[in-house]
């Protein structure tokens, strides 16, 4: 490569990065209204053995069986529970003599060297079909159903299934036939392949190579022989990313996603194209944000949506990520057979003379069409098979195997667009809703084991939940449907996951219900249910397209928090308020009236609850916090606040103890006593005092253990939120809120030295990181014990007290006032512990204050 093209590239990447880094954010990129964490999730069943690398799932889900391909084992499960421990496997690894050999070769006896299963299909009705890479020696057999074991009989397995377990790859059987695509053998040549029945037919790569390093990721069948009028044969369509090696110079070097089709009834030409496709034909797949002039290059992952019987209907989604890999940001696009087939009935491109320019190709196209499949127009002219095709025809078919036109994506834009997330997997999902609309759900898994299940509305994506499946950070290997067992079967590294397709009763009130927009979820007499299985339709509640309507008369507010919150004068008070959506911002009332978001008069406004700073006897009253979600204003919790002015003696219970009950009122004085509460140092308070020190003490290692638990953790994720209505009218702006544990990087310090306050642009997360880092784990649920002032037991007071530090930073934050984010408190106290940390943690409590 000369270093012209390499300066041009290196141009093409900084502008690339810089129009994504600069242009501001659009709406595309939505954040999920919930987040479920690993615990939380409902219904999931779980498959583990000793095997690792659960990648491959065959589904037969009439017969209710789950096949899975792993590394060196193959399962047969129970669909409707896959967990119950009626299992059967087959044990299938590489023998020693094949991996010796192949750590010989130079690969890595810890990974490679290994039976990893690339192929899993039924064979016939008896049979099933299976590849597996036998330690870079591939080798393939059949699986009898019945008895569940494999076939005496092995066959080479080299020219159907590659040798190396990561490489991409992707076969189907059809009526009988093989058809493969990847790059075989270790010149990783790659190639589209039918393999039997013979004679075995590929692509060609003289005088034009119609594959460059081609990744393949996913083949559908589509049979458009079914009611044709013209005849047509059915067609295979292979998805992959190559090499740009044509179109015009300037993006050579450049990855493009494609889609190639070759016809089923080909069997190459007869001099021409000998055992050669002679229906091959690809197409550029577009996925790119308009007036962005951002392009998602590479693709990962094809779903086939069928609609009915008619092929017509069906739409392929594709997700899609970045060639930069300093910009870490997904794409889903659908595209519609129609579009397909009108590109590859278009022009192609040439390359005229001998110079790099690739143009459309203008000049005459013998006849019959070159690429076309087998119709009635052909046979008519005496061409019945591929074999009888004239030469000049298929030497135009050699030299001209691109379209000129690209297969541009609905609507012209992605569907969805994601920052900071890799998707790996895409399964689609169609519902018929309460308002008999049908909706599209999308399952979409994530390089670091999270799916997000959203749903088309219109032309908008909403996200209902992201959902951390598993524990440790892994990518989603594969996902399949099964409409039998409304679930989810979801592949990878560690293990295979069941999971319904919906969890309803999550939601524990009408309004959460509603506001899911769950297509699948439904308030029906005071529960949350899916509405698709066998409830009683008309008496349930539903608004998927607004996802506002139906609880007027609800009378579920039952499960809100009141609380009682008695303090002294000048104390801080944290009155918690914790939104189960994401997409839901808060509102307080203080005796009726709103609190400003920008929190005047001693209040600021969090995401996880309002803080009174130095509380005074003005702030003595009923407080309500309510979820602000599409418009609608929902009751969360009531506080009332009684500020006292001065320490009253009878009313103390100085027990600062975790199992104290919230409800009652208890104070926490923040100033020394005063002279006149000399009288009060009795014996007694010498004891309270003790007890209190040692309580305190208590609170200090527990804090820093379980900080040291956080931090040794990492998962966290980090949140745009955007698509709410304050976002929006400020022009659209991003605001990535953070919750707790942000500081458990010893980077952080810089953060908390400027001022604590961590609202970072979201156009900031994509700048050109070297290294950018993991998305940060949610922080558990706070624990339940509170101080009378509301700050949770882990954020002890005792602590603030010791240092008046944490007042100074509290007040630091003010002048900033005037921006009405929102961001948790709870972090922001965290972080003044941990600054606290390098300050002299022992320094002993302030007795006087009890
Ligand atoms: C198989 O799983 C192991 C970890 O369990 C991982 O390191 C390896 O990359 C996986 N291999 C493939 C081919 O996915
Ligand atoms: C799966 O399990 C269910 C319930 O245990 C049982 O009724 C069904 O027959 C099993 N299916 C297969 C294919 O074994
Ligand atoms: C690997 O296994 C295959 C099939 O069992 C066998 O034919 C071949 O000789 C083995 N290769 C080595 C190097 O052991
Ligand atoms: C892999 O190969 C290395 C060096 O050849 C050897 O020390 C190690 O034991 C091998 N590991 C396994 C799992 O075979
Ligand atoms: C299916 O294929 C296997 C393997 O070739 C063969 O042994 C078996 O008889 C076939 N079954 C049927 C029903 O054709
Ligand atoms: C083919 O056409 C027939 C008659 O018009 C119709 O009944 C059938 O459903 C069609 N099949 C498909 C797959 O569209
Ligand atoms: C094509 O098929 C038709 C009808 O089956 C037959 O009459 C004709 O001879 C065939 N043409 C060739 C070139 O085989
Ligand atoms: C609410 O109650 C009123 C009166 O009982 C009734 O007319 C109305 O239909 C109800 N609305 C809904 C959404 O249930
Ligand atoms: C505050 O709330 C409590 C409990 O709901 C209620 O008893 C009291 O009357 C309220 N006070 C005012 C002033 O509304
Ligand atoms: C708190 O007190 C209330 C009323 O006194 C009681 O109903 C509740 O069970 C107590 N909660 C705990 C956790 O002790």
């Amino acid at each position: 490569m000369d270093q012209y093209a390499l300066l041009k590239i290196f141009f093409i990447f900084v502008f690339e990065t810089m129009s994504y880094a600069l242009k501001p954010a659009i709406e595309l990129d939505v954040t999920p209204r919930t987040t479920v964490l690993y615990s939380g999730l409902i219904g999931a069943q779980r498959y583990r053995s000793s095997a690792v690398n659960y990648s491959v799932l065959l589904l037969e889900d009439k017969a209710g069986i789950l096949y899975v391909g792993a590394r060196g084992a193959v399962f047969a499960l129970n669909t409707s529970n896959i967990a119950n421990g009626k299992d059967r496997m087959i044990y299938w690894e590489a023998s020693m003599n094949n991996k010796t050999a192949c750590s010989k070769k130079g690969k890595d006896n810890k990974t490679e060297c290994f039976n990893h299963i690339r192929f899993l299909q039924r064979f016939n009705e008896t049979h099933l079909y299976i590849c597996g890479t036998y330690a870079f020696h591939p080798l393939c057999t059949y699986i009898d159903k019945k008895e569940f074991r494999l076939s005496s009989q092995f066959e080479e397995g080299k020219e159907k299934c590659p040798y190396d377990p990561t490489i991409g790859y992707t076969g189907l059987f059809v009526d009988g036939e093989m058809y493969t695509a990847t790059q075989y053998d270790f010149h990783n040549v790659p190639d589209i392949r039918r393999n039997f029945p013979s004679p075995v037919l590929k692509t060609e790569t003289i005088p034009t190579r119609w594959l460059y390093e081609a990744d393949f990721v996913g083949s559908a069948l589509v049979r458009e022989s079914i009611n044709s009028s013209i005849g047509d044969d059915d067609k295979i369509y292979f998805f992959f990313t190559e090499k740009s090696n044509e179109e015009n110079s300037f993006f050579k070097q450049l990855k493009v996603a494609r889609v190639a089709r070759i016809c089923k009834g080909d069997w190459g030409g007869r001099r021409t194209l000998q055992t050669k496709w002679t229906s091959f034909l690809k197409a550029r797949l577009v996925c790119s944000i308009p007036d962005y002039d951002f392009h998602f290059n590479i693709l990962r992952s094809i779903y086939k949506l069928e609609d009915g019987g008619d092929w017509q209907n069906i739409i392929f989604y594709g997700v899609f990520g970045s060639q930069w890999k300093n910009v870490k940001a997904s794409a889903v696009c659908q595209y519609s057979i129609k579009d397909i087939q009108k590109v590859f009935n278009g022009p192609y491109v040439e390359n005229q003379d001998t110079s790099l320019k690739w143009n459309e190709h203008t000049g005459e196209v013998p006849q019959p069409r070159p690429g076309a499949c087998i119709t009635d127009e052909f046979r008519e002219k005496g061409y019945n098979t591929s074999t009888d095709l004239p030469d000049n025809v298929l030497n135009f078919v050699r030299r001209h195997p691109l379209m000129f036109q690209q297969v541009r994506p609905m609507e012209n834009r992605p569907l969805l667009f994601k920052r900071n997330v890799d998707y790996t997997r895409i399964a689609v999902q169609r519902v018929t809703a309460l308002d008999k609309q049908t909706y599209n759900v999308l399952f979409i898994g994530t390089d670091d084991g999270w799916l997000h299940k959203a749903v088309e509305i219109g032309s908008q994506m909403h996200i209902i939940e992201e959902m951390q499946l598993f524990e440790e950070p892994q990518p989603v290997e594969n996902i399949v449907i099964s409409k039998a067992q409304r679930s989810l079967y979801v592949g990878s590294q560690s293990s295979v996951l069941q999971l319904p397709f919906s969890a309803c009763q999550r939601y524990t009130s009408c309004f959460e219900c509603i506001f899911a927009r769950d297509p699948y979820c439904g308030w029906n007499e005071g529960i949350c249910v899916d509405i698709t299985i066998g409830v009683n339709r008309v008496g349930s509640t539903q608004d998927v397209q607004n996802g506002k309507l139906g609880c007027q008369n609800s009378t579920a507010q039952d499960n809100i928090i009141h609380k009682k919150r008695t303090v002294l004068k000048g104390d801080d008070v944290l009155l918690q308020c914790e939104l189960s959506s994401n997409l839901a911002t808060p509102r307080w009332k203080f005796r009726g009236q709103d609190i400003p978001s920008y929190g005047k008069d001693g209040y600021r406004i969090g995401t996880d609850g309002l803080l009174i700073v130095e509380s005074r006897v003005e702030h003595t009253g009923n407080y309500s916090c309510y979820a602000m979600e599409n418009n609608m204003l929902f009751l969360v919790a009531t506080y009332t606040v009684q500020v006292l002015s001065e320490f009253l003696p009878e009313t103390v219970k100085p027990t600062i103890s975790t199992t104290q009950n919230e409800s009652t009122t208890q104070t926490l004085p923040a100033d020394p006593p005063e002279p006149e509460y000399q009288t009060f140092r009795t014996m007694e308070a010498m004891y309270i005092s003790l007890i209190t020190v040692l309580a305190g003490l208590c609170f200090v290692l527990t804090v820093v253990l379980l900080y040291l638990a956080f931090c040794s953790q990492p998962h966290q994720r980090k949140h745009m939120v955007q698509g709410s209505g304050r976002n929006k009218r400020r022009g659209g702006s991003l605001v990535e809120l953070q919750t707790i544990s942000s500081n458990c990087s010893n980077k952080q310090d810089g953060h908390i030295s400027d001022g604590f306050l961590q609202i970072v642009p979201g156009e900031g997360q994509v700048l050109p990181n070297k290294d950018p880092p993991p998305p940060p784990p949610l922080p558990p649920p706070p624990p339940s014990s509170e101080f009378a002032n509301g700050l949770s037991a882990t954020l002890p007071s005792v602590l603030r007290k010791m240092n008046g530090n944490s007042y100074v930073l509290l007040r630091q934050s003010e002048p900033e006032s005037t921006s009405p984010h929102y961001y948790p408190f709870t972090e922001e106290l965290n972080k003044m512990l941990e600054k606290r940390k390098h300050l002299n943690l022992l320094q002993k409590p302030d007795e006087s204050s009890v």
